[in-house]
């Protein structure tokens, strides 16, 4: 952004040191406009609180101008991997703690509310915890014992430091009955109240959280409501649920999504928005979800943004987002935290998903890190908002 500066520095300054003089102008002149640049975190400061998931390069540092970024923005994180069961636990009674260790330690050392994420998916979890030592289908008892010592092992090394867990999720199908996943099948239905009991008996002062995509569809919604109405009932220790918020640029509408943060908070549970990203390219097939495991073909027609996003696309995104962070204003008190999934375009998921290789801009901040005409959209909302 700022060559311009710097070029002119350079050709006003003597030769031999001139692109020394130069870069360090640049240097100074980009951090000076990155401090002025303003903070999600602070224009909504007692609204709710701003996140991101991070990666490891990320909560490690060696992605320096990354990591600046984030402690800049954000004042809650979400681990995009580490914490998943296939990286945290790859092994029967093999854990690696490294990396979440160091994502702990960096949320921490910032004073962020940190989240863990996730306790019981049916995703990103190794095939041996679904079977016994023969490959056959574990039964209950075994599915339940390691699902304890899992939730024991991992939520006790951070009790009182990691604030919230996303114990269960993606439970529900698109119609909002329960999923068929190994944990259904093999422990029954009673598999999520086992879960959120296992995680408080881990950590008693830990916030607990369903989470899920596509909440804001009437059916799966309902599904959603009738779920977390039945464990409330049953006394299950739930404190909030995560509308993921993995969305299109014209859906959900901004009355689905306040429909849904209006529902769940009459539940009186906290509610968050955990997975923001808007998906800015062509739908590969009419499905609107999340599940991971879906893929298609890369073509042509689905990648039109290779070479850049078009002024108008960007200025569409930044009405999207500017809709959307409008509809969460309304609901500060009940709305506990709005996290991206990602930091910048580049290192969102939405670039290998589900088209492998498509350049997709679904964020705040470029490739490079510069805020997005949707960062300065979003601000203008939150400034509207204190000014009225
Ligand atoms: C789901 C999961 C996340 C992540 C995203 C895509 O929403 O909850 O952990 O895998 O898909 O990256």
């Amino acid at each position: 952004m700022k060559k311009i500066a710097c070029h002119v520095v350079t050709k006003l300054l003597p030769t031999a040191c001139a692109a020394s003089v130069g870069l360090a102008i640049l240097l100074t002149i980009s951090s000076t406009a990155n401090a002025q640049t303003p903070s999600l975190k602070d224009v909504f400061k007692g609204a709710f609180l701003v996140g991101a998931a991070l990666n490891p390069a990320q909560f490690t540092e060696q992605d320096a101008r990354g990591a600046a970024l984030i402690k800049a923005q954000f004042n809650t994180i979400t681990p995009e991997n580490v914490l998943k069961w296939e990286r945290v636990h790859p092994q029967p009674g093999s854990y690696s703690f490294e990396l979440p260790d160091r994502y702990v330690a960096f949320g921490e050392r910032n004073h962020m509310f940190i989240v863990g994420h996730t306790l019981v998916w049916h995703n990103q979890t190794p095939a041996w915890v679904f079977q016994d030592d023969k490959g056959i289908p574990a039964d209950r008892e075994t599915l339940l014992k390691r699902l304890h010592d899992h939730i024991q092992t991992v939520v006790g090394r951070y009790k009182g430091r990691i604030n919230g867990w996303d114990v269960v999720n993606e439970a529900l199908e698109e119609d909002g009955t329960l999923r068929q996943t190994p944990w259904l099948k093999i422990i029954g239905d009673d598999y999520l109240v086992k879960a959120f009991q296992f995680a408080h008996e881990a950590d008693p002062q830990a916030e607990l959280y369903y989470n899920d995509y596509s909440l804001e569809n009437e059916a799966k919604l309902k599904g959603a409501l009738e779920l977390l109405r039945k464990l409330q009932a049953q006394g299950v220790p739930i404190s909030g649920v995560g509308i993921q918020g993995h969305w299109h640029m014209d859906s959900p509408s901004n009355e689905q999504v306040n429909a849904a943060i209006t529902a769940f908070g009459k539940l009186g549970l906290k509610v968050m928005i955990t997975e923001l990203d808007v998906d800015v390219l062509p739908l590969a097939f009419q499905y609107m979800g999340a599940d991971v495991t879906l893929s298609a073909e890369l073509q042509p027609k689905l990648n039109p943004y290779a070479k850049g996003l078009p002024n108008e696309v960007q200025q569409a995104l930044a009405q999207r987002y500017a809709g959307l962070f409008g509809v969460f204003l309304k609901h500060r008190g009940v709305l506990q935290r709005v996290t991206f999934w990602c930091v910048t375009d580049g290192d969102s998921w939405l670039n290998n998903w589900p088209v492998k290789g498509r350049t997709n801009y679904p964020l705040l901040f470029d490739r490079s890190g510069q805020p997005k005409p949707a960062f300065d959209a979003v601000i203008r909302v939150a400034h509207s908002a204190t000014t009225q």
